[in-house]
């Protein structure tokens, strides 16, 4: 689309920058994009004129969702998997066993059609931001291919090959590890902004994942990592460490770890370098204990929301239900919610051009079907996005 756009008529802007509350509210709000970008907000009555025109009608405007976490490129799912939890089955990640052998038999057109597929999914539902992982090829060939179909959808790319140790390295471990940070990073990187690991019981140790991590900031990626999930361990301090971007799911945390990830805050008290990124989704879909959001906002940590998008431990795109679940279970405000799932993720992604509607932001808005951002956990399960706008382009 060519020429500027006027979105006016907004009864509630969420901005996350200067305005009412932390989520700097402004009412009655007009926001002009040129280019891709916001190049003015301010009072519907002084709106400058435009080429394209979005009347929000007096509904709630918010930055797009930033889904800092999501696994899309696989093949098949887990449906019985899912049954057989709710019937008392415990999670322990061994499913992912099964997706590799689906993801490694299926074709790239395949593989294409569900990223393509489940970011629709998402971008309906007000994602305008889809981090992307890959991890469930774990073979050299397989996860590049993994990485370069993630690429044609996003520049948020991350590179799992260390997701779980595959069958046939079971017996030698640190062969795989070789593997990992040798030819499989190799041809990995040029598709890749991240690297991540699973550190946990049953998947990766924290000296391998220290290891793997290494190699992958000496190759130029950016750290991020899965830590704390299943039980208490020493994943989030590795991540602190190694000056992670963000520590992901934090389900069972030491007062230690919430020390070490607040000792990661910015002089200007603008939240910590480390953020913590809450995926309550996967507590939902494995019916465990949500993890304590309150405990880490008291504590002064910066809190993302994502949904961990993928075929086993949570299988949903909808950063909606992830706001609700996070005020309903996790203890936050509707406002923390809304923050955590926008400027919350931007920071995960250690980015300041999305997650704001401020001058300079990226033109990402969402309109609600709903007077106020309030209503996305008041109003669980309800199609609330009326209209997503994405670089400036209505969708
Ligand atoms: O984030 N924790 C590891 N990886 C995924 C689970 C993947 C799966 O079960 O397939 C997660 O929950
Ligand atoms: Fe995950």
């Amino acid at each position: 689309m060519s020429g500027s756009l006027l979105v006016d008529n907004i009864g509630e802007l969420v901005t996350n920058g200067a305005g009412e509350g932390p989520l700097g509210i402004r009412r009655n709000a007009a926001v002009l994009v040129e280019e891709g970008r916001v190049v003015w907000v301010g009072p519907s009555a002084y709106a400058p004129a435009a080429d394209h025109h979005v009347d929000a009608g007096g509904a709630a405007v918010l930055p797009g969702f930033v889904d800092s976490h999501a696994h899309l490129v696989f093949a098949g799912d887990r449906a019985a998997e899912f049954a057989a939890r709710m019937a008392g089955q415990p999670y322990t990640g061994g499913g992912i066993r099964t997706t590799v052998g689906a993801t490694r038999a299926a074709t790239d057109e395949e593989l294409r059609a569900t990223v393509r597929r489940l970011r629709g999914e998402a971008l309906r539902q007000g994602t305008t931001t889809m981090e992307i992982k890959s991890g469930y090829g774990l073979t050299v060939a397989d996860e590049a291919r993994s990485l370069r179909i993630a690429a044609e959808t996003s520049t948020e790319t991350t590179f799992l090959g260390a997701h779980v140790v595959p069958a046939e390295y079971a017996d030698r471990p640190d062969d795989y590890v070789g593997l990992v940070c040798g030819p499989m990073l190799a041809a990995a990187a040029p598709y890749a902004k991240w690297i991540d690991v699973f550190c946990e019981r049953g998947a990766f140790d924290v000296d391998h994942a220290r290891a793997i991590l290494a190699c992958g900031r000496a190759a130029g990626l950016g750290v991020r990592l899965h830590a704390n999930q299943l039980g208490p361990g020493p994943g989030v301090q590795l991540g602190v460490e190694l000056d992670a971007a963000s520590v992901d799911h934090c389900t069972h945390l030491s007062d230690a770890d919430v020390a070490a990830l607040a000792d990661t805050a910015h002089s200007d008290g603008s939240g910590t370098r480390t953020v913590a990124t809450l995926l309550p989704g996967a507590e939902f879909s494995t019916r465990s204990p949500y993890p304590d959001a309150r405990r880490l906002l008291d504590a002064g940590v910066t809190v993302a929301l994502a949904t961990d998008c993928n075929p086993g431990s949570s299988y949903t795109s909808s950063m909606p239900f992830c706001v609700a679940l996070a005020v309903r279970e996790m203890r936050m405000t509707p406002a923390e919610a809304v923050w955590a799932a926008t400027a919350g993720g931007a920071r995960a992604l250690r980015r300041d051009d999305i997650g704001v509607l401020t001058p300079g932001a990226r033109a990402d808005l969402v309109v609600l079907d709903a007077p106020s951002y309030l209503h996305l956990a008041y109003r669980p399960g309800v199609p609330l996005i009326r209209q997503v706008i994405r670089n400036g382009v209505p969708q």
